[in-house]
């Protein structure tokens, strides 16, 4: 049986892909220096289609989601922010010259850019996207290996927590040391809740890690003292999500807080939703990802729609995600 979509199309001439964005627990930055850092794959993600371009001169990324990508095209007619251009081009060095004939729909309501991998996802869902199209195999460490280049491209040299929770979904405890990484899957027994605010665009994570490295680099005792003390927070953090200690787990989150904001990665709208969301009984609040902006994530363990409303009147943007259910 043939399946065509609703304009006739045959739909063996696409092929779909998804992957989720990502919440940091804890740890972002001392994962940079190799301390432990906690996160988790979130139930909102980014769609992707696939199919063939009627121009060659691709590849070609569109969206009906993000505005501001309008349309992406890497070749000599280039178009597009300038990131996502060399991230596609990228995916003709990794993938062949055969890329350059597709087109790909970006479908999300993730906002891009603000700590909740969002770049990561769409590397993930891309390279996911291709194997369909194609039909190839694709084994999780090369989708991790693909998608981190990728990563590279967005961000210079992260560290890698973003595409492999992503790549790998669930909750994971990652650290990475110069010869390699350590992933160990984490088992929560229940389904975490948050409300997500949005502090502002940030100043970009490569950016973030290039100043906080200028600050290291004045007082590395100093730091390396508050990147040890982060991933312990962390590592704790993996204990509470274990027991059921959602409690223990919110304090947690706002002892990493602190550490973040002596790190200089806190704004005032940040501490402002952090704030807000404690004064309206979130467990904890924290920033989550690079910092300097992006999104502040705070832990509930009833309805998030009580916070997501007030930081709404506060006058930020603001929604509910989930820890993806993998239960
Ligand atoms: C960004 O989501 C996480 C950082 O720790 C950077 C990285 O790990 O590469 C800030």
């Amino acid at each position: 049986m043939n399946w065509t979509d609703s304009g006739g199309r045959d739909l063996a001439d696409f092929a779909f892909s998804y992957a989720p964005a990502k919440i940091i627990l804890g740890g972002e930055h001392a994962v940079v220096y190799g301390e432990t850092a906690l996160a988790l794959a979130i139930d909102q993600g980014i769609r992707l289609g696939v199919t063939r371009s009627a121009q060659l001169d691709g590849p070609v990324l569109r969206s009906v989601g993000w505005s501001i990508l309008g349309e992406v095209r890497p070749g000599p007619n280039g178009a597009g922010p300038k990131v996502l251009r060399e991230a596609l081009a990228k995916l003709v060095e990794l993938m062949g010259s055969g890329v350059r004939e597709l087109l790909f729909t970006v479908d999300t309501h993730l906002p891009f850019g603000c700590g909740l991998g969002s770049s990561a996802a769409l590397s993930v869902a891309l390279i996911r996207s291709i194997h369909r199209f194609w039909q190839l195999d694709l084994p999780p460490a090369k989708e991790q290996g693909l998608a981190f280049e990728l990563e590279r491209i967005f961000h210079g040299n992260p560290s890698g927590v973003d595409h492999t929770v992503i790549s790998s979904g669930g909750m994971i405890c990652y650290r990475k040391t110069h010869e390699s990484s350590f992933i160990e899957r984490v088992n929560p027994k229940q389904q975490l809740k948050f409300a997500v605010g949005l502090a502002g665009a940030h100043v970009g994570t490569s950016r973030a890690v290039t100043l906080l490295k200028e600050r290291v680099r004045r007082h590395p005792d100093v730091y390396g003292g508050i990147f040890s003390s982060i991933g312990h927070v962390a590592r704790e953090m993996k204990h509470c999500v274990e027991q059921e200690k959602l409690a223990g787990l919110g304090e947690l989150m706002d002892v990493n807080q602190g550490f973040l904001n002596a790190l200089g990665l806190s704004t005032p709208k940040i501490e402002a939703l952090c704030s807000i969301a404690r004064e309206r009984g979130a467990l904890g609040a924290k920033l989550t990802g690079a910092g300097c902006g992006g999104a502040v994530i705070a832990l509930v363990d009833s309805d998030p729609q009580m916070i997501v409303d007030a930081f709404m009147a506060a006058g930020y943007s603001a929604f509910a995600v989930a820890s993806e259910n993998i239960l």
